[in-house]
């Protein structure tokens, strides 16, 4: 035993979020440059978890930050010390609560670095069931999407629980802008399962529709379409507003981002507030859209690009 360090980035969901939990297909991009690390070192005593949210022991963590103290636990059960001390340190430039998958990622590192610290190192799947099991915590039915997207190295199609690397045919740039109002996963989530249980084929035909636009982009990812992906961008924001987790703050960024001529743009994540993604036409209008944005009052937004793979 001894220090383990764990790490996970943030991610941006480009298509299939909410439909993903009906089984529909999904794509999603790691955004490398905005990391999560979790240091963790066994202690005599009680667990502990410092961040910037919460500094005290694993025990009395607030009820909001209970998918936290679910990632140690579910760690420490795993390597078989339950009642273990582990002093956890997180340090994440990921917002919270923007759909940029904060809480898989902080899970991530952090089951990744506590079972280091016992001498673990888990298999992709032993580390995937942890994060699973915060992330159960976090919102009652987690697809696995933000989970596998957060340990990605590269875009990926998550079908069936699986995600496998995605081809891209010619560079793309993304911009994420927040609207500065906090997501709301849980609810959206419980939202959109109401609904379904209230109007089975209206959502029904919704999800499918989304889940047609993944593969769609699947296809225009493929060859470098960036046109295409915008234009099944705006297509899938429609159809997420009828879903019932959108929100004006990102309908108005939404436009913002047409207005600077952007490709297409959406809501990304869970929705009801959090961020948006937008296709732009190359690097150099990455920045002025990323300015654009900033100027109709996204109070921080970033550019993500990725490069052809073949
Ligand atoms: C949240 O980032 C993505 C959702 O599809 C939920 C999930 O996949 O579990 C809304």
């Amino acid at each position: 035993p001894g220090t383990g360090t764990g790490r996970a980035t943030a991610k941006t969901i480009l298509f299939g979020e909410h439909a993903v939990v009906y089984g529909r297909p999904a794509v999603a991009v790691p955004i490398t440059a905005i990391p999560v690390t979790a240091l963790a070192r066994p202690v005599e005593g009680p667990a502990s978890l410092r961040s910037a949210l919460y500094h005290g022991r694993l025990d009395r963590i607030p009820e909001r930050l209970r998918p936290t103290g679910a990632a140690v636990s579910a760690a420490l059960d795993a390597v078989g010390r339950p009642s273990a001390g582990v002093a956890v340190e997180v340090r994440s430039e990921i917002p919270a609560e923007r759909g940029l998958g904060s809480s898989a990622a902080v899970a991530a590192a952090i089951v990744t670095a506590v079972s280091a610290a016992f001498g673990r190192t888990l298999s992709p799947d032993e580390r995937h069931e942890l994060i699973q099991i915060a992330e159960r915590a976090a919102h009652g039915r987690p697809s696995g999407l933000d989970a596998r997207s957060v340990v990605a190295t590269g875009p990926v199609w998550f079908e069936d629980g699986a995600a496998t690397t995605l081809a891209v045919g010619g560079p793309m740039t993304f911009v994420l802008a927040d609207t500065g109002v906090a997501g709301r996963t849980r609810e959206a989530v419980a939202a959109v399962r109401a609904l379904h249980e209230e109007r089975p084929a209206h959502v029904d035909a919704l999800l499918e529709r989304l889940g047609g636009l993944a593969a769609q982009a699947r296809v225009a990812l493929g060859t470098g379409d960036a046109e295409a992906v915008g234009a099944a961008m705006t297509d899938a924001h429609a159809a997420l507003n009828v879903l019932g987790v959108g929100d004006p703050a990102l309908d108005h960024l939404v436009a913002a981002a047409r207005t600077g001529g952007a490709l297409g743009a959406k809501l990304t994540g869970g929705g009801r507030g959090g961020c948006i993604v937008a296709v732009a036409r190359d690097a150099d209008h990455a920045d002025d859209l990323v300015a654009h944005l900033r100027a109709a009052g996204s109070p921080a937004a970033w550019s993500t690009h990725l490069e052809a793979s073949r």
